[in-house]
């Protein structure tokens, strides 16, 4: 058998807390406003990139050069990938749309029919979500969960999704939750006077390295991207 391919995070923090990402897994990225989720969503895009895989990133917050630009403000400069065709960025206008459940159903039919028939990217990036989830009815949501496991299986992908936690009822949230294999949680603590990015993967199946559950405190640095910072401090 040929190796896996895997997706570095091209961050060593990261990487020896999370492990590399395999090609396929199928993950989440929850987390409510500002809690760092884009920011994750462009280091992968990075890491993959870097690693050598094509990406199709799917955006509801971007235009095409404001994607670009906020990845190099962030030190992440994907502008070679972007011209050689091995990024693709597909803007999806979300906000004005009268949002009933009909069309959030057929938003993610349309996105599930894509990444299997037309996407040839092997990591594909969804950011975000919320919309979509909010108004689909639970059969639409769950079919959507379900068709994205067998292209991540069959068609050898990793596709990683962001989400805002409270778009899912809970008992929903569970059931999305256990057709993942990757599960990344990120919260905004107020530790004191400080406010502190934390990270919980608590589900990391088949992820390299990765075992159980991790925490990982970490601020969001131009310099770097995302900047792990030691958890005591983050207590501290
Ligand atoms: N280039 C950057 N330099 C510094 N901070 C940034 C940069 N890009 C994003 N951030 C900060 O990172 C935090 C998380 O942002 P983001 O990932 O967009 O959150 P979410 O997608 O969960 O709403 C925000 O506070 C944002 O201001
Ligand atoms: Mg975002």
């Amino acid at each position: 058998m040929s190796q896996p391919k895997l997706i570095s995070w091209y961050n060593n923090e990261l990487q020896q807390k999370l492990g590399e990402i395999p090609v396929p897994t199928l993950m989440l990225i929850e987390g409510s406003n500002d809690t760092g989720k884009s920011v994750f969503a462009q280091q992968l895009t990075y890491g993959a990139l870097r690693s050598g895989l094509k990406v199709s990133y799917i955006t509801t917050e971007n235009m095409v050069k404001s994607l670009i630009s906020q990845m190099l403000s962030l030190s992440f400069d994907v502008r070679q990938y972007f011209l050689k065709g091995e990024l693709k960025i597909f803007p999806l206008h979300v906000e004005n749309i009268d949002w009933r459940e009909e069309i959030a159903n057929l938003f993610l039919e349309v996105i599930s029919s894509y990444l299997n028939n037309r996407c040839a990217a092997s990591v594909v990036i969804i950011d975000s979500l919320t919309y979509m989830i909010t108004y689909a009815n639970e059969e639409g949501v769950l079919t959507f969960f379900s068709s994205l496991r067998n292209i991540c299986d069959k068609q050898r992908k990793t596709v990683i999704l962001t989400v805002h936690p409270y778009a899912f009822s809970q008992e929903l949230l569970i059931r999305v939750r256990s057709i993942c294999d990757g599960h990344l949680i990120l919260e905004i603590k107020t530790v004191g006077d400080k406010i502190v990015r934390m990270l919980f993967a608590s589900k990391l199946r088949g992820v390299i390295g990765g075992s159980g559950s991790v925490i990982v405190a970490f601020e969001v640095d131009p310099a770097f991207g995302i900047k792990v910072i030691p958890y005591s401090q983050a207590r501290a």
